[in-house]
């Protein structure tokens, strides 16, 4: 059984006087032990708010949740808040994009790590300042007791996110959800994060939910990946198979938008044409027809199903998927 299932989950906003907003609409997927599962997509799919849901972290006035999402059998869509407080932390966990907005500003780094081991593992005073100290030394901050005793403000933005996945990981979650957790640092830094990433997946089997919309992250870090258009899984595939044979037009041209060193020179990028904005409802036909290449009358006659046009375990959204092999290297 996978860790972590999400089946049909649905996201509404709402409210009095105002139209409502399916955020979500219809994201199945699932997440096993160890497994590093990506959830890809341009801004404004869907991805934060899919992420938000599983963490219990959408306010409960004016959201509608639909669907399943259980972790190890427990249903995160109906739990109490005290309940999902318990869970988050300890079970799951998770990283925001911007380090300096989750830390609080006025408070030491190391209260805050220690704060969370006093609540979940039950550690005190010189035990929990000496894990604290373990724990950022862990995820490769220098000097780490000195470090302790400075406010956020005082760490680079690497170091804040990377005390962020300290904090993140010091009860040693069984899934951990990090949601777009480089994009605001710098191409380096991106890259050790990456690395600290994947070095904490493989020594402690934690399962990771990898949002992003970067293609190159992906490539680098995902076993299983999933593409989000206007809150509905378009495709998803082994890593592999999904950079090799990318089958939705929409996943074709997301590759197909990122430069490639070894194209010949002054060759022009194709950027998919329009922008999310551009998009009919999901009830109606695909909601990226209005921007495809390959649409057809077929397209605009309802939702299209999730099959299995090229390969088994390999599920795309489309009537007209790309078929022919294309060769983008992994
Ligand atoms: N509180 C809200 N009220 C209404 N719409 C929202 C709210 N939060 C997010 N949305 C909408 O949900 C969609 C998905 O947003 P989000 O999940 O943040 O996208 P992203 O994939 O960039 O993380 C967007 O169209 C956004 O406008
Ligand atoms: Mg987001």
């Amino acid at each position: 059984m996978p860790l972590l299932t999400v089946d049909e989950l649905t996201v509404t906003f709402g409210g009095r006087g105002r139209k409502d907003v399916r955020a979500v609409n219809g994201v199945s997927f699932d997440v096993d032990q160890g497994q590093v599962v990506g959830l890809v997509g341009e801004s404004g799919c869907g991805k934060s708010v899919t992420s938000l849901a599983l963490m219990g972290l959408l306010p409960s006035k004016g959201v509608t949740l639909g669907g399943r999402a259980e972790l190890d059998g427990t249903n995160l869509l109906s739990l109490t808040p005290s309940k999902m407080r318990d869970l988050r932390g300890r079970d799951m966990a998770m990283i925001f994009q911007d380090p300096l907005s989750s830390l609080n500003p006025v408070v030491p780094v190391g209260v805050q790590v220690t704060e969370i081991l006093q609540r979940h593992r039950g550690l005190k005073g010189e035990a929990a300042r000496k894990e604290a100290a373990h724990l950022l030394d862990r995820v490769g901050i220098p000097d780490p007791t000195r470090r302790l005793k400075e406010y956020p403000h005082q760490l680079s933005g690497g170091m804040r996110q990377r005390a962020l996945i300290a904090m993140a990981v010091a009860c040693a979650p069984r899934l951990l959800i990090a949601d777009e957790p480089t994009t605001a640092l710098d191409v380096t830094i991106q890259a050790q994060i990456l690395e600290l990433l994947k070095e904490l997946v493989d020594q402690e089997g934690t399962a990771l939910l990898m949002i992003t919309h970067d293609l190159g992250v992906v490539a680098g870090l995902c076993d299983q990946v999933n593409v989000l258009y206007a809150g509905k899984v378009v495709e998803s595939a082994g890593r592999r198979e999904l950079f090799a044979h990318p089958t939705h037009p929409y996943t074709h041209g997301l590759l197909g938008s990122i430069p490639r060193l070894d194209a010949p020179r002054g060759e022009p990028l194709h950027p998919i044409r329009g922008s999310i904005n551009d998009q009919i409802a999901w009830a109606d036909g695909c909601a990226f027809a209005p921007r495809c290449d390959r649409y057809e009358m077929e397209c605009l006659t309802g939702t299209p199903e999730l099959t299995e046009p090229r390969a088994a375990g390999h599920h795309a959204r489309c009537a007209n998927p790309v078929l022919a092999t294309t060769e983008v290297p992994a």
